[in-house]
């Protein structure tokens, strides 16, 4: 039986999971009006993969005989001062999301909740590549200086990313 506090954790995760949507969506409106198409396709596929995530963890409430309980979802900050200003949030935000999936990590480990343990364990390598991928594209806005070419080409780049659910059958 999973125990309350850590279905108030996972509760708190699935709203945390898309207020991560809300974000990036804000941020792909963002980027699409300052004509970065590229970098706007890409912080929309990162917002539709935070859904799956909302879910996934949804799900898993459920699988478990817990309720899911909701409750307000933030609104997003809008306004950006640029794209390195975006990144830079992104990088953050990753960074801030880590913690809370270490926190779950953690409380399942004392609750000795292996089942829990188990499933969290994915997002714990996930965040890895969420801050890698938001840093790496941050470093490369930082080596462009500036510079319109090397921008077009980042927006290019990043204009190549598809959405695939990461867990295979909820589309
Ligand atoms: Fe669902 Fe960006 O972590």
């Amino acid at each position: 039986m999973i125990k309350n506090s850590l279905v108030k954790a996972l509760n708190e995760q699935v709203n945390a999971e898309f207020y991560s949507a809300y974000l990036y969506f804000a941020m792909s409106a963002y980027a699409n009006g300052a004509a970065y198409k590229g970098i706007a396709n890409w912080l929309a596929v990162q917002a539709q993969e935070e859904t799956a995530h909302a879910v996934h963890i949804y799900q898993h409430i459920l699988e478990r005989g817990a309720s899911p309980s909701f409750s307000d979802i933030k609104a997003p900050e809008g306004s950006y001062t640029g794209i390195k200003d975006v990144f830079e949030k992104t990088l953050a935000h990753e960074k801030l999301v880590s913690g809370l999936i270490d926190r779950i990590a953690t409380l399942a480990l004392e609750e000795k909740d292996h089942a829990t343990y188990n499933f969290i364990s994915w997002y714990v390598k996930e965040q890895i590549e969420e801050e890698a991928s938001a840093a790496e594209i941050l470093s490369k806005i930082n080596l462009s200086g500036g510079h319109p070419g090397i921008l077009y080409s980042l927006d290019s780049e990043l204009g190549s990313r598809t959405y695939s659910n990461p867990f295979g059958a909820q589309d």
